[in-house]
C-alpha cells in the first residue's frame, strides 16, 4: 500500500514507537530489515512494516505465512536495559491482547504459553523476539521485536494453517483498515513498555491472563514430548509442568499445546 508508512507517522500519538516507521511491500523478513538498521545504530523504536514476507519466520524454526497485505507484519527495535530485557515477549504479549480488544472489543483474545495470541482457540498472532548481544560494556542489547497479526488474512483458504490459525476478519467478518491497524498497535506497544521500563510487575498481569495454567498439556521441547499439567509460571517465564510421574520440568522456550484428556 503506497505510502502506508507516512499516512501511519501522521496520525500516530507515540513518542518513539514505530518513529521512525518504514513500510516495504515486500521484503524477506522485516527481523532482517531491523538488523541491518540497528547495527548502523538506529535508536529504539525504529520499526519496518511489510505487505508480505518471502521467508517471514516464527519460533522454534518455523515459517510465518501471510498473503499480500494480508497481515501486520512488524519488527521494532528495542535496546532494553538489562534489568527487563528477558519480559520484552511478555510485555509484547499484553500489548498485542490489549492492542486487539482495543481494535473490537468483542474479540475475546487469549493469550497462550509463551505468547501466542489466540481466538477461540486458533492463533491469530505470534511474537518473535531476537536479541543481539552488545560487546561493548555498558552498550545494551539489541531486541528486535517481531509481530505477526493476521488481521484481513482469510486463514481459512490456506490449507497449511486453516485448522490452527484464525484472523481477525475471519472472526468479525469485517476488513480491518492497517493503517488504523498499525496505529494503535505502537501505541499499546510504547504503553506497555514504558510499563515495563518503571518496573510494573508485567509478569503477574501476564501470569493471571494465561489460558495456559491449570490444563492439561502435551509440551514439545527441543525435540522432546510430554504430556503433564501446566501448573505454573516461574519468574523468567518459563512453564513449570508436572509430569504424569509426579515429577516438574520447567520448560523455558518450547510448545505447549493445551490437551483435553485429564492427567492425573
Ligand atoms: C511465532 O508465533 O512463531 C512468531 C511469529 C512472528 C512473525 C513475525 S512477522 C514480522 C516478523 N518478521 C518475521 O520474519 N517474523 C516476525
Amino acid at each position: 500500500m503506497a505510502n502506508l508508512d507516512a499516512s501511519v507517522e501522521k496520525i500516530l500519538t507515540t513518542d518513539y514507537v514505530g518513529r521512525p516507521f518504514v513500510y516495504m511491500e515486500t521484503t524477506e523478513s522485516t527481523q532482517n530489515e531491523v538488523a541491518r538498521y540497528a547495527v548502523k545504530g538506529a535508536s529504539e523504536g525504529l520499526a519496518v512494516g511489510a505487505g508480505y514476507q518471502s521467508q517471514g519466520r516464527g519460533r522454534l524454526d518455523r515459517q510465518w505465512i501471510s498473503t499480500e497485505g494480508s497481515s501486520i507484519l512488524v519488527s521494532v527495535l528495542l535496546r532494553p536495559d538489562e534489568d527487563y530485557v528477558n519480559h520484552i515477549v511478555i510485555m509484547a504479549a499484553l500489548a498485542l491482547e490489549s492492542f486487539i480488544g482495543e481494535l473490537d472489543n468483542d474479540i475475546p483474545a487469549q493469550i497462550k504459553w509463551p505468547n501466542d495470541i489466540l481466538i477461540q482457540g486458533k492463533k491469530v498472532a505470534g511474537i518473535l523476539v531476537e536479541r543481539i548481544k552488545s560487546d561493548q560494556p555498558g552498550v545494551n542489547d539489541i531486541v528486535i521485536l517481531g509481530m505477526g497479526i493476521n488481521m484481513n488474512l482469510d486463514t481459512s483458504k490456506i490449507p497449511e494453517i486453516s485448522d490452527i490459525s484464525t484472523s481477525i476478519y475471519n472472526f468479525t467478518g469485517e476488513k480491518v483498515d492497517l493503517i488504523g491497524g498499525y496505529k494503535l498497535l505502537f501505541e499499546n506497544l510504547e504503553k506497555y513498555y514504558e510499563s515495563l521500563k518503571m518496573g510494573t510487575d508485567l509478569l503477574s498481569i501476564w501470569k493471571d491472563k494465561l489460558i495456559t495454567i491449570g490444563r492439561p498439556v502435551q509440551i514439545e521441547n527441543g525435540g522432546e514430548e510430554f504430556n503433564g499439567i501446566a501448573e505454573d509460571v516461574d519468574d523468567t517465564g518459563s512453564l513449570i509442568v508436572r509430569r504424569q510421574d509426579g515429577s516438574y520440568t520447567s520448560v523455558v522456550a518450547g510448545d505447549a499445546l493445551i490437551v483435553s484428556e485429564q492427567i492425573t
